[in-house]
C-alpha cells in the first residue's frame, strides 16, 4: 500500500503561473515546500499581459502557457498534474489527501466550482443541473491525467488577454468534449475551497500559548481540504468558518533578522518621515519620544512635514536644539504649500533613491509611540511592510483594519475586537495600515517603485497608499505582540490659547496626565511622600515642572492680573477676606478643566488624607496668585472662605525669587521652602489662620483653590 502511494506522489506535478514572485506567490510556495509538493512554475520574470483588474476577462496567458508546458510530457500516461494559481492559494494539506481525493471524484480532469457565474451569463442554461454544491466551473484550478490535460488546451488559438475561464467554460459546457476529456466539477468543495464571494471569514490564530519570541509563522492551517484559494492576497491568515478541522500543519515564514549583536553603525539606516498635518496636541512630547527612540541617531535621518503654522516654534524649536544629532534632517513646512498625499509621496521618494536608506519609517504626529524599541521590534519582524499596533486608549480605533468590504472600504473582521484588546497576539496579514509603518526601502526600488503611491482615484491618502500597496502583490502586516502606544484624539484640539495641551485634559486625559501630573504623585496617593509640615497641613507632589512653568505662561499671556484693591468683586461679593494680585481660572477659560483636575487628582488624596470627608470639588474661587516686593509681597493673617484649601507652589526659591512661603499663627508653624510642583493642602475656616510671608526678590506665583466653600 504504501509503495502505491509513492508511486502515485511521484507522479503528480503541480504547475502554476507566475510571472513575479509576490508575497502571496512566496507564500504558495511555502505551503508547497512544507507539505512536499512538486512545482514548475510557468512565466517567472515573463512580461504580465494576461490582463488585470480593471478586466475581469484575461488569462490567456496561462493556457498558452500551460499548453507549451504539456507538450513535455505527452508520453507521461500516468502523470497527474494539478493547475492551480499561486498568488492568493495555498496548499492546506499534502499530496496523498489530494490523490485520493481525485482518484475519489472517478473523472479524468476535476475543475474548481464555484457558485457564480462569470464572465458570460448568458451560458447558464447550459449548464448541467446539480442537487446541491456550486454549479460552475472556476479556472483557478483543476487537476487531471496530463494527456486529458492536453486535449483541454488542445484547441487553444486565443490571445494572452482572452479569457481563460470563458475557453474552459465553453470546453466544459460542450457535451461531447466534456465526456470525452471526462471532465467533473469540484461542486462540494472536497479539493478547491474557493472563497471568493466567501464574505464570513475567521482568521486563524497564531500565536496563543506560543512563545511569541520564538514564533515566526504567518500560516498555521488544520483542515480538511486539500487547497484553499483565497478571495484576496492579504487573506493570508484566514480560515472560513465551514471548514472541519481534521489534519494540522504549519507552515513556516522567513526567518526574524536579529539585530542582536550589531554595532551602532552597522545598524540599518532609517529615514523616519514625519506628518504633522493638523493642529496636533502634545507635539514637544512627540519629538521627545522621538528623540527617545532606542536607535543610533547617525542611523536615523528625519524628513519632517508641518503644515501647521500653529506648530512652526516648536518644529523648529526641536530642529536647532537637535538636528545635528541625526544624519541629516529636512522640513518642508507650511510656507511650502506641499498637501499631504504629495508630501508623503517625497519623503518615501527621498529613501527609494538613496541607497544607503534601508528603511523608511512613517510616523504621524498624533501617534504616542511609547515603546522604546519599536524601530527595532520592526526591523526584526523582516517584513516588506510592517505596522505596529496602536489604538485611542480604551477605544476600538486603531491604525489597522481586518477585512475590506467589497467596494474596497472598511469591514470589521472576527477577530479585530480580539487584535486590537490584545487577547490574540501575533503578527497579522491585513488589507489596511495606516499612521506608523516600517517599509523596507528594497521593495520601494522593486515593487513599489512608481513614485506616486499615495493617489488613487478618488481615495483618501491612506487608503489610496493601501490600495497601491495590495494591487502590487505586497502584503501589509500588522504586529500586538508588544505594547507600541496610542493614537491622539484630535477632536476638541483648539489652539486659541498659548499652552493649549493644558486644555486636553477631557480628550486626551492620559496624555495629559503624563505631561502635567508629578512623576510622584502616586506614590502620594499611596500615603507615601506625603508630609505634614504643620499640624493637619499636608504637602505632596503634584504638578510636573512643565505643568507650573505653563499654568504661569499662560497667566502672564492673558496679563490682567486683579490690582489688590478693592474694586475687585470678589471682595464685595464677599468671598475672600484680602485681596491678591491674581488671576481666576474663569478668566482664561481654565474652569472646567480646572475642576476636572481637582475632581481627578485632588479628591482621592483628600479622601485618604482626611478619611470620611468626601469632596465634591466644588470651588468658587480658583487663582493664581504673584508675589512681588514692589507690587504685593506678603498677604496678611486670614481664614479661607473653604472647607479646605490647596495651594500649589509654581515655581521655585531660591532660582525664581527668594522669601516667600505660609505661616499658620495657630500653630506658630512655617512652610518656608515651598517646592516647585508640590501642594499644602489645609482646612479652610476656623483653625488655620494663616499669612503669605514677605517674598523679597523676583516673582513668586502660587496657584490657590477654595474647595467646598
Ligand atoms: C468519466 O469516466 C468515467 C469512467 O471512466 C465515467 O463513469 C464518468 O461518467 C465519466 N465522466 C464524465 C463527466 O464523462
Ligand atoms: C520621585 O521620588 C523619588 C524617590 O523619592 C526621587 O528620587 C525622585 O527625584 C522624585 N521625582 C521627582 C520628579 O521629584
Ligand atoms: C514661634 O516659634 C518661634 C521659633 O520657631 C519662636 O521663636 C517663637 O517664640 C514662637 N512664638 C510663640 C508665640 O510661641
Amino acid at each position: 500500500c504504501t509503495g502505491k502511494v509513492t508511486l502515485l506522489l511521484k507522479n503528480l506535478l503541480v504547475l502554476t503561473v507566475a510571472t513575479k514572485q509576490t508575497e502571496g506567490f512566496q507564500r504558495f510556495r511555502r505551503s508547497a515546500q512544507f507539505f512536499n509538493y512538486k512545482v514548475q512554475v510557468l512565466g517567472l520574470d515573463e512580461e504580465w499581459k494576461g490582463g488585470d483588474d480593471k478586466k475581469p476577462a484575461g488569462g490567456g496567458q496561462k493556457v498558452r502557457l500551460l499548453k507549451s508546458a504539456l507538450k513535455q510530457y505527452v508520453d507521461k500516461e500516468d502523470l497527474i498534474i494539478l493547475f492551480i494559481e499561486s498568488y492568493d492559494v495555498l496548499f492546506a494539506s499534502g499530496p496523498t489527501e489530494l490523490l485520493k481525493k481525485f482518484k475519489q471524484a472517478k473523472s479524468k480532469v476535476v475543475f474548481s466550482a464555484e457558485n457564480y457565474i462569470y464572465p458570460d451569463r448568458k451560458l447558464e442554461a447550459k449548464y448541467p443541473q446539480v442537487r446541491d454544491g456550486k454549479r460552475f466551473l472556476g479556472s483557478g484550478g483543476f487537476i487531471g491525467y496530463a494527456s486529458n490535460l492536453k486535449k483541454l488546451v488542445e484547441e487553444w488559438k486565443g490571445q494572452d488577454d482572452d479569457s481563460d475561464q470563458l475557453f474552459y467554460t465553453n470546453v466544459f459546457l460542450d457535451p461531447e468534449k466534456r465526456e470525452s476529456i471526462n471532465i467533473s466539477l469540484d461542486q462540494r468543495s472536497r479539493i478547491f475551497q474557493n472563497l471568493n464571494g466567501a464574505l464570513v471569514l475567521m482568521r486563524h490564530e497564531l500565536t496563543q500559548g506560543v512563545d511569541a519570541k520564538k514564533l515566526s509563522c504567518p500560516i498555521m492551517c488544520n483542515m480538511v481540504n486539500c487547497l484553499l484559494q483565497l478571495q484576496l492576497n492579504y487573506l493570508g491568515n484566514y480560515i472560513p468558518q465551514i471548514w472541519t478541522f481534521e489534519t494540522g500543519c504549519t507552515v513556516c515564514d522567513e526567518g526574524l533578522r536579529s539585530l542582536t549583536g550589531f554595532k551602532d553603525e552597522a545598524l540599518p539606516m532609517i529615514l523616519i518621515g514625519i506628518f504633522i498635518e493638523q493642529p496636533t496636541p502634545f507635539l514637544s512630547q512627540f519629538f521627545l519620544r522621538l528623540r527617545n527612540l532606542r536607535y543610533p541617531k547617525q542611523r536615523i535621518q528625519l524628513f519632517i512635514h508641518n503644515h501647521e503654522q500653529h506648530h512652526l516654534m516648536q518644529v523648529d524649536s526641536f530642529v536647532k536644539e537637535h538636528g545635528k544629532e541625526y544624519l541629516a534632517v529636512k522640513v518642508i513646512g507650511p510656507d511650502d504649500e506641499v498637501e499631504n498625499a504629495e508630501a508623503r509621496n517625497l519623503g518615501m521618494d527621498l529613501c527609494r533613491k538613496d541607497p544607503g536608506c534601508d528603511y523608511y519609517f512613517s510616523l504621524d504626529a498624533e501617534i504616542v509611540l511609547k515603546n522604546t524599541e519599536t524601530l527595532r521590534i520592526l526591523i526584526e519582524q523582516n517584513k516588506l511592510v510592517i505596522a505596529p499596533l496602536v489604538s485611542r486608549h480604551e477605544k476600538l480605533w486603531s491604525n489597522f483594519w481586518g477585512a475590506l468590504s467589497p467596494d474596497g472600504y472598511y469591514a470589521r473582521s472576527e477577530d479585530y475586537v480580539d487584535i486590537v484588546q490584545r487577547r490574540r497576539v501575533g503578527l497579522w496579514n491585513v488589507p489596511y495600515i495606516s499612521s506608523v509603518y516600517l517599509v523596507k526601502a528594497k521593495v520601494l526600488r522593486s515593487e513599489l517603485d512608481q513614485g506616486d503611491l499615495f493617489h488613487s482615484g478618488k481615495l483618501d491618502t491612506d487608503m489610496a497608499f493601501c490600495h497601491n500597496v495590495r494591487n502590487q502583490g505586497v502584503f501589509m502586516y500588522l504586529t500586538n505582540r508588544h505594547q507600541f502606544g496610542h493614537i491622539l484624539s484630535l477632536e476638541n484640539y483648539q489652539t486659541t490659547h498659548l499652552h493649549n495641551d493644558l486644555w486636553q485634559i477631557f480628550s486626551n486625559p492620559e496624555d495629559w496626565r503624563e505631561k502635567y501630573i508629578h512623576e510622584n504623585y502616586t506614590a502620594a496617593l499611596k500615603g507615601k511622600l506625603v508630609e505634614m509640615p504643620c499640624p493637619d497641613v499636608y504637602w505632596f507632589p503634584i504638578f510636573t515642572d512643565i505643568a507650573c512653568d505653563e499654568l504661569v505662561e499662560e497667566m502672564e499671556h492673558y496679563g490682567q492680573w486683579s490690582t489688590g484693591d478693592n474694586t475687585d468683586s470678589r471682595i464685595q461679593g464677599g468671598y475672600e477676606n484680602v485681596p491678591t494680585i491674581d488671576i481666576h481660572m474663569n478668566q482664561i477659560g481654565f474652569e472646567r478643566e480646572w475642576y476636572k483636575f481637582l475632581l481627578d487628582y485632588i479628591a482621592p488624596i483628600t479622601e485618604k488624607l482626611y478619611p470620611g470627608y468626601y469632596t465634591k470639588t466644588q470651588f468658587e474661587l480658583a487663582f493664581v496668585v504673584r508675589y512681588k516686593p514692589d507690587e504685593q509681597p506678603s498677604l496678611v493673617p486670614h481664614h479661607d472662605a473653604s472647607t479646605f484649601t490647596i495651594n500649589i507652589a509654581l515655581n521655585r526659591v531660591g532660582t525664581d525669587y527668594e522669601g516667600g512661603g505660609c505661616r499658620f499663627l495657630r500653630y506658630n508653624c512655617s512652610i518656608r521652602a515651598p517646592r516647585k510642583g508640590w501642594t499644602l493642602m489645609h482646612p479652610g475656616r476656623l483653625t488655620h489662620y494663616h499669612e503669605g510671608l514677605p517674598t523679597t526678590k523676583g516673582t513668586r506665583y502660587i496657584a490657590v483653590s477654595f474647595l467646598d466653600p
